[in-house]
């Protein structure tokens, strides 16, 4: 697959079909914000847009779907995963991209996987589409709404927000945290005060 040569009509197409409208309509806006971002930032317009395009095309699978095709995959499943199967839609989505819609490249790829849970030392990339996913404009919490001015002000410090208010609403609906969110959150903090 040739990043510049993608074909977005007809992967909007397949999209369209697998996605529920709202799931779809989601999936359109975090497209355009990440291409917004990624243009502000001097980052990979197309790595961004395909990513955005894939990130949640493993959403719609159950649970015991999505261990399933974590087994298949390789995708190591931790604890939480297990109790929470959800979070596997991020690797899980990656994996199917990759075999079923021939994204071959890496760095795309990886985009998708983090998009969730994130990871210390992200590619600009996969900080884009990960405060995308939050901020889009579809998404009309006054938190989102805040986010969405603050990054175009300060893009590191709306992705500590950003992690902060998914954090919170974890704490608020009594679910569990998966210690990565954490782990994110703080490498955003390190990364701020640098
Ligand atoms: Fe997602
Ligand atoms: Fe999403």
């Amino acid at each position: 697959m040739d990043k510049n040569n993608f074909d977005e009509e007809k992967y909007l197409a397949i999209l369209s079909d697998i996605l529920s409208p709202s799931r779809f309509s989601h999936t359109v806006g975090v497209m355009k914000k990440s291409v917004e971002y990624a243009k502000m930032l001097g980052a990979d317009t197309e790595t961004v847009k395909i990513a955005a395009l894939f990130h949640d095309c493993a959403k719609f699978l159950r649970p015991e779907e999505l261990l399933e095709h974590a087994q298949r995959y390789g995708i190591e499943v931790d604890e939480y995963m297990q109790r929470t199967p959800h979070l596997l839609h991020g690797p899980v989505g990656a994996a199917l991209a990759k075999e079923k819609y021939g994204i071959d490249d890496e760095n795309i790829l990886s985009v998708i996987e983090k998009h969730t849970l994130g990871s210390l030392d992200m590619t600009i990339e996969e900080k884009i589409v990960f405060l995308a996913d939050y901020t889009e404009d579809g998404r009309k919490y006054p938190s989102s709404q805040k986010i969405r001015q603050l990054a175009k002000k300060d893009f590191p410090l709306a992705l500590i927000k950003c992690s902060d208010e998914s954090i919170k609403h974890l704490l608020a609906t009594g679910a569990y945290i998966h210690p990565q969110s954490i782990i994110t959150r703080n490498g955003f903090i390190e990364e701020y005060k640098k």
